[in-house]
């Protein structure tokens, strides 16, 4: 299984999710293959924003590792799932999509969570910390919501 976290510039939210997925599949031990993009290319190249970072190390996570790419039509071959953090960002992967079955891969991450009274992952950018806290709390739950449906289809 590959699954990709897909954002505006990739040094939020979407390291945020693919650090939070990555460490509970290597504590399970399961076979899931993470990776994040952004659908601009404003922060190719660079590593999460420091806050990202911050809020990420604050639950034990090491995210400084990775570093922002830019989400291209091939990523529809190359993934299982594709996660949007927002409808804005499923919008602009769904454009590239090459054919209908690539598209059906592409949702949003919080369709995870239907019981989550918000449908979009909030840009954290332009606002403080706890902004971040609280990108962490919905993509845990995400992600949590995320392992449970693929050990129940194994
Ligand atoms: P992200 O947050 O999409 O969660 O990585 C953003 C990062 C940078 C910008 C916008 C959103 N920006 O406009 O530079």
């Amino acid at each position: 299984m590959k699954v990709l976290m897909v954002c505006l510039g990739n040094i939020c939210r979407s390291p945020m999710a693919e650090g939070i997925l990555r460490n509970k599949v290597q504590g399970l031990g399961l076979e899931v293959v993470t990776d994040s993009a952004g659908t601009s290319e404003y922060h190719v190249g660079e590593p999460p924003d420091r806050r990202a970072i911050a809020t990420m190390a604050g639950h034990g996570i090491d995210i400084s590792d990775l570093r922002a790419r830019r989400f291209t039509s091939a990523d529809f071959q190359r993934f299982d799932q594709l996660f949007a953090m927002d409808a804005d960002n499923l919008r602009d992967m769904l454009r590239m999509a090459p054919d209908p079955a690539a598209a059906r891969k592409a949702r949003s991450i919080l369709d995870l969570v239907p019981e989550h009274p918000m449908r979009s992952v909030p840009d954290p950018y332009h606002g403080g910390e706890e902004g971040f806290e609280e990108v962490y709390r919905m993509l845990d739950q995400a992600c949590d919501a995320f392992i449970k449906q693929i050990r129940g289809s194994n």
